[in-house]
């Protein structure tokens, strides 16, 4: 069996055969760029060759891009342990060519790659290609689906829609249609019954995307055309850890040798056995996984902080320290034992947390002493609330509110210790102390007078109700009710083409902007909306240009995120 080394190793090598430079990973913190805060893609430190604003060093190129998706449209953080395959810091590995091969040669080496080269079995895997799509005048990717007809029988070709098969940089910028390559790893059985072609793209956590190959040859303007490059170019992602789940015959990416020394040592240190108990299996998967964000992020220079990047990395950390605290019992310092066994799985690789080592483990040690202090600090308030409140075996929510506001306790955290102590939680007075400090905050922004701006949705959330987020599973949503909408700071009634306004709807597929990523684009009835916002009480303002028509406070409209 090859270890996740070699497999990357493999990658690399069979790319620099067919006249690749092999380059390193960029920084997964980003400096330059404002849209964008970590790396979450590895064609982001090429995007200047592609647009034609640099020279290349090569014309083909292969790397392994350590990214990160913590926040934005890209944020998987709530899933991460949950699941078996979703991560916060993956490495996503490419292959590149500017302006030089294009489909057939794109095609032919991953087909090459993954079955002759780490050898999968072909009975495996499905491709898929572009269906077009008419907004955009592009008929079907006929090139494509005929040369995986060389390689593939048709019957495992399928065509997609422009959310899966065109792949863009962002609102605007280099673009083009992409074949994705999914693998099956169900079991014989499972796949005697139901066909894999059945549940490609259909979120099974068996039949999974491993490859994007991505055509790009157009450039997509602020009006929304396409305008073909002088250069068609190639951009191509696979997802490292499930390549290794995959070669290594593992039912989670968690049981492969990337996690697994991780996991280990965890188990070693806590005296729990992985794969016993769902929870402490849980808070490990959580640990392994934030324990790879924090440490890059900070041997690229990102220290926790309160705000921006900064922010993130802290919330991701403490989200480790919490989990480890609660169901593997640590009370000390952990998280930063762990960095000796990344450092010896990814040195070689990644030669930066290696020259780092000192850096990243004081610091991740320091954050770990100050949050665990207030974590211990919040506990013997809890312990003490007990003992005064003797015979009482419901948790005064304004109590659970305290821990809260005052020592960092998630409510979650609050109800698991509770539990353990055979107590509950009132949550509906938690809720009500929530909703009064919202009240006070509301308040002071008033009296504030932040300006316009901020005033019209305080004077908005005090008469609507938050908007329901329904994107979990779609990027569609239908029947949407506009309830307000904000054009310079002022609340009105309606919008007209070519208006810049903030769009509410009672309920919305788009994520927010959050921790400086920007929010989700798209569409909400005949609006173009370029970012999505947090304001006062829950409201989400969809800022949107009007492209064709108007818009009215209680039309019922479609929100499609891109
Ligand atoms: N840039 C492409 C992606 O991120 C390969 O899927």
């Amino acid at each position: 069996m090859m270890t996740a080394n070699e497999i990357r190793e493999s990658y690399k090598r069979f790319f620099e055969e067919h006249g690749h430079l092999i380059v390193p990973s960029a920084p997964m913190v980003i400096k330059d760029d404002p849209t964008l805060m970590f790396t979450n893609a590895g064609m982001n430190q090429f995007k200047d060759i592609i647009l034609g604003h640099t020279e290349p060093k090569c014309r083909r190129m292969t790397d392994s891009q350590k990214c990160l998706r913590v926040s934005g449209k890209h944020n998987d953080l709530e899933e991460v342990g949950h699941d078996t395959y979703h991560h916060t810091m993956f490495e996503m590995l490419g292959n590149w060519s500017f302006g030089d091969y294009f489909k057939k040669e794109a095609i032919a080496f991953a087909w090459e790659y993954l079955t002759e080269v780490v050898k999968i079995d072909k009975d495996k895997l499905y491709v898929t290609v572009f269906g077009g799509d008419e907004s955009d005048q592009q008929g079907p990717d006929m090139e494509a689906y005929d040369f995986w007809k060389a390689h593939i029988d048709e019957s495992r070709i399928i065509y997609g829609n422009k959310k899966d098969n065109f792949w863009e940089m962002g609102e605007t910028g280099p673009c083009g249609p992409c074949s994705e390559i999914h693998i099956d790893l169900r079991d014989a059985q499972r796949r005697a019954q139901i066909s894999g072609r059945e549940l490609v793209n259909k979120d099974d956590p068996e039949v999974i995307e491993i490859w994007n190959l991505v055509f790009i040859q157009y450039n997509r303007l602020a009006n929304g055309s396409l305008v073909e490059l002088p250069e068609k170019h190639v951009d191509t992602g696979m997802g490292f850890e499930r390549l290794c789940r995959a070669l290594q015959g593992k039912t989670s990416n968690y049981d492969t040798d990337v996690f697994q020394p991780l996991i280990q040592e965890l188990a070693k240190m806590s005296g729990i056995a992985y794969g016993k108990d769902k929870k402490c299996d849980i808070a490990m998967r959580v640990i392994a996984d934030h324990c790879r964000a924090v440490s890059f992020a900070i041997s690229d220079g990102q220290l926790p902080s309160n705000n921006g990047a900064g922010y993130v990395i802290r919330r991701v950390l403490r989200r480790a320290i919490r989990y480890g605290f609660t169901f593997l019992h640590f009370e000390a310092p952990f998280v930063y034992k762990l960095l000796p066994i990344l450092v010896e799985q990814m040195q070689h690789n990644f030669p930066e947390i290696k020259t780092q080592q000192e850096l990243v483990g004081k610091v991740i040690y320091e954050e770990e002493t100050a949050f665990l202090r207030t974590l211990a600090q919040g506990i013997r308030r809890f312990e003490a609330y007990i003992e005064q409140n003797q015979g009482v075996h419901t948790i005064d929510g304004g109590f659970a509110f305290e821990l809260f506001d005052t020592y960092g306790f998630p409510i979650d955290l609050t109800r698991e210790i509770a539990g353990a102590a055979g107590h509950s939680v009132d949550m509906d007075a938690f809720d009500a102390a929530m909703e009064a400090q919202r009240e006070r905050a509301r308040a002071t922004a008033n009296r504030d007078a932040w300006g316009k701006a901020n005033n019209v949705w305080v004077a908005l959330s005090d008469g609507l109700p938050a908007t329901e987020f329904d994107g979990y599973d779609h990027d569609e949503l239908t029947g949407c009710e506009v309830v307000a909408i904000v054009r310079d700071g002022e609340s009105v009634r309606e919008a007209k083409t070519g208006d810049q306004v903030e769009i509410v709807l009672d309920r919305t597929p788009f994520y927010g902007e959050m921790g400086g990523q920007v929010g989700d684009t798209g569409i909400v009835g005949p609006a173009r909306v370029t970012n999505t916002l947090h304001h006062e009480g829950g409201l989400v303002g969809h800022v949107a240009e009007v492209t064709d028509g108007a818009v009215s406070v209680g039309d019922r409209v479609t929100a499609v995120v891109d």
